[in-house]
């Protein structure tokens, strides 16, 4: 593999996270390849976000290693860009300069070419949008930004990032994040509690169990690509649908069965 593939490629060995006493990760093991797509699924609460944080540095690992390219993370790490569910735009700055300032702070200060971002505006659909202020902005523009912001390094975190959008303006969101993923070659690694959503955007889909959250299993999606919309209504999209869901059935009844005695306790 070439010296730049391979600091495209994501490796996640043995591992663990403890919150005091609950296991929350448990031997996590997982290498995402140069320009993968890999979506992690699981129920609410099994330590997606928690994974997430670790692989960016932003939480340390109780134990094992995280390795974009031939470094291991030690905290904050410029190789690997993360966008969240709820978007970190300010509202007093246009898109512009909110993209321009995500990308100095990434860069700890350093100055961004304005080619770069002038060039980032048009991958994202935000051309016409370049001088509007957050504010003024639907959903699914805001988590166009937001993921511009993220889109800089080689290794892209992804953290439930359409979760809050109308179906309508996720689906748009999935096909363009595809399409973006296409002209930047990225390594993805996309967090969402969506199966369908997973198996529509994903080369490999990594399915979690709960406490402690465990690799249930990894399963390869082998649908064409480009992948239109439509592949959605195929029996084999929906065949690999039925597969996860069949894999997280369980876990989703004990996590309700959970909340519902959180609710009832409360009550006491
Ligand atoms: N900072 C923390 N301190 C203690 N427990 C935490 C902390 N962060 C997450 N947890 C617990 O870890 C578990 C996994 O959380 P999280 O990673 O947010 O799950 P998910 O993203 O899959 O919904 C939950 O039970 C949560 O309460
Ligand atoms: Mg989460």
């Amino acid at each position: 593999m070439s010296a730049d593939a391979q600091n495209n490629r994501l490796v996640v060995n043995k591992g663990f996270k403890k919150f005091d006493d609950l296991q929350v990760l448990d031997d996590i093991d997982f290498v995402a390849e140069p320009a993968e797509f890999v979506s992690i699924v699981g129920t609410s609460g099994c330590g997606k976000t928690t994974l997430l944080r670790i692989i960016s540095g932003l939480e340390p690992a109780t134990k094992g290693e995280v390795m974009p390219g031939e470094e291991r993370v030690r905290g904050p790490n410029l190789g690997i860009g993360t966008a969240f569910q709820s978007d970190r735009l300010m509202p007093w700055r246009t898109v512009k300069k909110n993209i321009t300032l995500g990308l100095e702070l990434r860069r700890r200060g350093k100055a961004v070419d304005r080619a770069k971002v002038d060039a980032l505006l048009p991958l994202f659909g935000l051309k016409e949008f370049s001088e509007s202020y957050p504010h003024q902005l639907s959903g699914g523009m805001k988590q166009r930004v937001n993921l511009a912001l993220a889109i800089d390094p080689k290794v892209l975190l992804l953290d439930e990032p359409f979760a809050a959008l109308d179906a309508q303006t996720r689906e748009v969101m999935q096909t363009e994040l595809l399409r973006i993923w296409g002209e930047t070659k990225k390594t993805v690694v996309f967090i969402t509690h969506q199966i369908d959503e997973a198996v529509y955007l994903s080369d490999r889909v990594v399915v979690l169990r709960r406490r402690p959250g465990r690799i249930r299993e990894i399963v390869k999606i082998d649908l064409p690509r480009p992948r239109e919309l439509s592949v959605k209504r195929s029996p084999e999209f929906n065949e690999y649908v039925e597969y996860i869901w069949e894999q997280l059935e369980g876990d989703v009844k004990a996590a309700e069965l959970d909340e519902r005695s959180m609710i009832a306790g409360e009550g006491e």
